[in-house]
């Protein structure tokens, strides 16, 4: 029988999960299909008892259902229980697990790059994003972790908790250079004519500046950082890897991720907006 996944979310008519996933099932021969379906906060529950009714095989989360899902899920994995919130749900027959793939999405689509898991690394940000992305930083063995915060309290913290170092934005600045590896996962970025969340005056030309945003392709610290002529790495690979992460656990098949960063790049340069 065809089987059947799905994101919930809202809002949730532009998401590119749908395309990608049913694309993967397409080029392996799986017989299954993934739809969007929106959901509404007082809906949630509602939705969640109705898809398992209707044996949904396994789902995707997004804003702003990532932590409110919770509740009605018999088990987290680690990743969902270290950012509370989860991306990804799997189903075994009996048990509806709760995942989070997007730290290792970010770090799988940073390993591609011509990097050393030894380099300096600064994560801009401490909410939830930076904290998936921190942890599985660490997982995947990076040694030297630093985060700086507008609220250094909250830098502090994540970094206790993960066992790295922070600093104050003023800090990091001044200390700009001595990073390779700098990573943005604030919102700043999403708003066109938004400031950056630091300053680029001292980065180390042939850094690599990320940013976890997509929409758009090149935020304006991105720009920045080409002008200081970095290297720079956008948001659809972290995209691609947690979407991949998650077609892995369900179908226990990789999918083409390289083939898949280039078409949704493509899909992006046009005129796509997703708010
Ligand atoms: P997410 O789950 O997407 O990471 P979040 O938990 O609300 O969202 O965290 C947002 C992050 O963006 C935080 O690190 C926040 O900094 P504060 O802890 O100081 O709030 C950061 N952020 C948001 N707007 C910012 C801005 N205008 N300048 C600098 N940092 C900003």
């Amino acid at each position: 029988m065809k089987k059947w996944y799905a994101v919930i979310g809202d809002p949730i008519a532009h998401s590119l999960s749908p395309f990608m996933h049913d694309l993967w099932f397409e080029e392996h021969g799986i017989d299954a299909t993934y739809i969007p379906i929106h959901v509404q906060p007082f809906e949630l529950e509602n939705a969640f008892h109705s898809m398992k009714a209707l044996g949904v095989s396994g789902f995707n989360i997004t804003l702003p259902h990532k932590q409110s899902i919770i509740p009605f899920l018999d088990k987290l994995d680690e990743t969902a229980v270290i950012m509370n919130a989860v991306n990804t749900v799997t189903y075994n027959g009996r048990q509806y697990i709760g995942w989070n793939t997007d730290g290792d999405g970010f770090v799988r689509s940073l390993s591609a790059q011509p990097i050393t898991r030894n380099e300096k690394v600064l994560v801009i940000g401490a909410g939830g994003a930076a904290r998936g992305i921190a942890f599985a930083l660490k997982r995947a063995d990076f040694t030297d972790v630093t985060i700086t915060n507008r609220t250094h309290r909250r830098a502090v913290e994540l970094a206790n908790d993960c066992g790295s170092s922070a600093l104050t934005l003023k800090e990091a600045e001044a200390a700009l250079s001595d990073f390779s590896i700098i990573i943005q996962t604030t919102s700043v970025g999403l708003a066109k004519d938004e400031a950056l969340p630091i300053s680029l005056e001292r980065v180390s030309t042939g850094s690599l500046v990320a940013d976890i945003i997509y929409n758009p392709l090149e935020t304006p610290f991105l720009k920045a950082a080409k002008e200081k002529n970095c290297t720079i790495l956008n948001g659809v690979g972290m995209f691609v890897y947690q979407g991949a992460i998650a077609f892995e656990k369900w179908t226990g098949i990789q999918p083409d991720t390289e083939k898949m960063i280039q078409i949704i790049t493509e899909k992006l340069g046009g005129n796509y907006v997703n708010r």
